[in-house]
């Protein structure tokens, strides 16, 4: 939820210590098709299910589609010479599944492959690493359909169009991820509707988590097939979620909410079973009738890092007695009365609260799974910017990355393997249900021109990339 209204996030860097990251520490930016790439019905790219949800009215603020985006799709030389600009050493972007296998089945679209592959080798030739995410959400159209996520058959889906990937492009990228963030596919999706396809099911939602992580795992599967050699993993978002209070019930409420956010996916992921708890907090909404012998060891494939996505935390309290729960359609399903508390710290423009120290939680948790190397594969934050003479002074994004590098760098003295960090995003684009309306680019993108502006955020970026680290202030 936006809150315009609050304070800005930090006044000043003041007086901060320099820091060095690792040698080779991957420094990258990242964005994902759907919200960059526009060319929505060119070279034989047909809908997704984003395609049809921003065409619906009412879905997306002020009607905003992804139909031309940045148009990433025709400025694609022009944008990776912004990347080589900044300096990135990694690219983190996202295959339109529609766009190189049309309807979700079947064989690969040329067309569509080849705008990958010239993205690529574009990079390459920049000393640019490529890094595939498969899934950011766009789903054909047909295999919604037929079902969608819900749906077991989606999961093999995803494993074909994966071998078509690894096959036309496994030569030249080594690092893959197969999902995108599947809670905010899953419970979004298919729980609260704010995303596409827009469905309100608790029991769909949690079918479709899993039948996301099968996939994964299948897909997992038929890349080790196809690229011996290639890096997977797969990216979850992550929040630490505390109590408002020490009652019990509020710890309850926080246990819950940690069950469905973080444990759903990185239970079965990481260790192949559901969290007990989990399950008996889902009685009301699923038998899990949907998980089959085997699907958890194909879930928990061993993979060779992890990815992390990190925004803010979640503070909550137990229901208020008495008041009645809120009927709209929940993304917490079983848990829907739970409160959502806010503790009047700074916020984005997002209405998120900036938490830095929950990165370095984050990370110090997911390593207490898994000894595998991990990535921050998004962070970053949404401000209102302004175009002055030319520039963009991005003094609160900036701040913001600043004070999650520090939580990242303190991560890794505590043991944590963190071997790199892409900032989201590398330029201003379709923010899903928000349309053009929230900036979280490095670089400002004026969507009447499509002029490319790097803001401070950029240049400084650019700077931390250079020394391996920040300078002390
Ligand atoms: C994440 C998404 C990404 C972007 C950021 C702000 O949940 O993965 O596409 O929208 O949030």
């Amino acid at each position: 939820m936006s809150n315009p209204a609050s304070p800005p996030a930090v006044d000043v860097l003041d007086e901060r210590p320099g820091l060095t990251f690792p040698p080779g520490f991957l420094w990258g930016a990242a964005t994902a098709a759907y919200q960059i790439e526009g060319a929505a019905a060119v070279d034989g790219r047909t809908p997704s299910i984003w395609d049809t949800f921003s065409h619906t009215e009412g879905r997306v603020v002020a009607g905003h589609t992804g139909d031309v985006a940045c148009d990433h799709y025709h400025r694609l030389g022009g944008d990776v010479a912004l990347m080589a600009e900044l300096g990135l050493k990694s690219y983190r972007f996202s295959v339109s599944w529609p766009r190189v296998q049309p309807g979700g089945t079947g064989a690969a679209n040329p067309q569509g492959l080849d705008f990958y592959r010239r993205l690529v080798d574009e990079l390459l030739a920049n000393g640019i690493e490529p890094w595939l995410t498969l899934y950011h959400w766009d789903l054909p159209q047909p295999l919604e359909d037929a079902g969608g996520w819900p749906a077991r058959d989606t999961a093999a889906r995803f494993a074909d169009y994966t071998t078509l990937l690894a096959d036309a492009l496994g030569d030249r990228v080594r690092y893959w991820t197969t999902l995108n963030e599947p809670w905010c596919s899953a419970f979004l999706g298919y729980g609260s509707g704010v995303h596409a396809p827009g469905r309100t099911n608790g029991a769909d939602a949690v079918r479709a988590g899993h039948h996301l992580m099968l996939g994964h795992g299948l897909s997992v599967q038929a890349l080790r097939a196809a690229r011996p050699t290639a890096e997977v993993g797969v990216t979850v978002n992550l929040y630490p979620v505390d109590p408002a209070s020490d009652t019990p019930a509020d710890s309850d409420a926080a246990r819950r909410i940690d069950g469905l956010a973080n444990r759903f996916f990185l239970d079965p992921l990481l260790r192949g079973s559901y969290p007990e708890d989990l399950v008996a907090d889902l009685r009301t909404v699923t038998d899990f009738g949907h998980v089959r012998d085997g699907d958890l060891a194909t879930i928990s494939t061993p993979l060779d890092l992890v990815g992390v996505n990190y925004y803010s935390r979640h503070v909550v309290a137990a229901p208020t007695e008495g008041v009645a729960t809120d009927s709209a359609p929940s993304c917490w399903p079983g848990s829907e009365d739970v409160r959502f508390v806010t503790r009047g710290v700074p916020v984005t423009d997002m209405g998120w609260e900036i938490d830095a120290p929950g990165l370095t939680e984050t990370l110090r948790r997911v390593h207490d799974y898994t000894d595998l190397p991990l990535y921050v594969t998004e962070n970053g934050s949404a401000f209102v910017d302004s175009v002055v003479d030319g520039q963009v002074d991005d003094v609160d994004r900036l701040a913001y990355f600043d004070a999650h590098l520090r939580a990242a760098h303190e991560a890794i003295n505590d043991g944590v393997p963190l071997r790199g960090y892409f900032a989201w995003s590398l330029m201003d684009n379709f923010e899903w249900a928000w349309g053009y309306t929230k900036r979280f680019g490095m670089i400002h993108v004026d969507y009447d021109s499509q002029a490319r502006t790097p803001k401070s955020s950029a240049k400084w970026y650019a700077s931390v990339i250079r020394r391996n680290g920040l300078a002390a202030q």
